[in-house]
């Protein structure tokens, strides 16, 4: 697999409100490999849906530079690269259409953009919902189903655009915990089915490591990679690495990095953006 490839260069974003600089990125390397679920772990407040943004493009870096298969996105000559279809981001509040059925919701996308017609469309999007156990609820509404199911529909409505990458940030934050580990996975089950590279920010360690191949643990503002931990726990995984020796070894490996960069944003009282 080739695509998908993010190299996240020395990147610095300072916003400037008002002549008042806030720092929120600092000098951040982050190499994220072709079909990678790579997480991002950091304390609130510290940079990270900024970083994601600037892959995203929605807003300008200050330095530095983000490719993405050899093709740069942003840089110094071009500090905000241009949104797109290939790196598509999930909303941590979802952005369903309440009037569209779950399925003219999933097709919407590419019809629009003329990329299939209708009716390859709906062939398409029928095989995804039900790749992702959907199919019972492909002619109900968004505000019909459980949010659970929601969110999954969110999921395969990104996929359906053939992205690069799916960009993640905090989707499960308001779930409760059981909610949050079926989710965990069915997002596994669509991943595994549809490789594609996840960068997935959250602030939760033992989601980070359920989830991930690799996890950043970040400093907290501005923020840049404190710890790189590789996952050495092989998938497909399901609910039962989270008993496992394992997990929980690398739970205590990397706790005490995660709970001082925490404690730190909370002396600095550090607020989300
Ligand atoms: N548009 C903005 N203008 C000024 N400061 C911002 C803006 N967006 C975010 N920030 C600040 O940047 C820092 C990082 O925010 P953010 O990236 O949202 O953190 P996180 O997602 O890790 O909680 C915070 O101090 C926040 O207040
Ligand atoms: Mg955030």
């Amino acid at each position: 697999m080739t695509r998908g490839h993010i190299v996240i260069e020395d990147v610095v974003k300072v916003y400037d409100p008002q002549g008042a600089a806030v720092m929120a990125v600092d000098h951040c390397t982050l190499a994220i490999e072709p079909g990678e679920i790579c997480m991002i772990v950091g304390p609130s407040g510290c940079g990270k849906t900024t970083l994601l943004n600037a892959v995203a493009g929605f807003h300008e870096i200050t330095s530095g530079r983000i490719i993405m298969d050899g093709e740069v996105l942003c840089s110094p000559e071009k500090p905000r690269s241009t949104p797109g279809p290939d790196r598509i981001v999930v909303f941590q509040n979802g952005a369903l259409f309440p009037w569209k059925t779950n399925l003219d919701n999933v097709i919407f996308g590419p019809v629009m953009q003329g990329k299939l017609a209708r009716k390859e469309a709906i062939d398409k999007g029928r095989a995804m919902l039900a790749d992702a156990g959907l199919s019972g609820v492909e002619h109900n509404y968004p505000g019909e189903v459980s949010s659970g199911m929601r969110r999954r529909v969110e999921i395969v409505r990104a996929l359906m655009n053939d992205p690069k990458a799916l960009l993640l940030d905090e989707p499960y934050r308001a779930l409760d915990s059981l909610t949050k580990s079926v989710m965990h996975e069915a997002l596994l089950e669509i991943y595994y089915k549809n490789k594609v590279t996840i960068f997935f920010i959250t602030h939760d360690l033992e989601e980070a490591i359920f989830l991930g191949h690799r996890v950043a643990i970040m400093t907290t503002r501005p923020c840049k990679p404190k710890k790189i931990l590789n996952v050495d726990i092989p998938h497909p995984r399901d609910y039962s690495a989270l008993t496992s020796k394992r997990f929980r070894e690398l739970i205590e490996e990397t706790n005490d990095a995660v709970h001082e960069e925490a404690w730190k944003a909370f002396q600095a009282g550090e607020k989300e953006g």
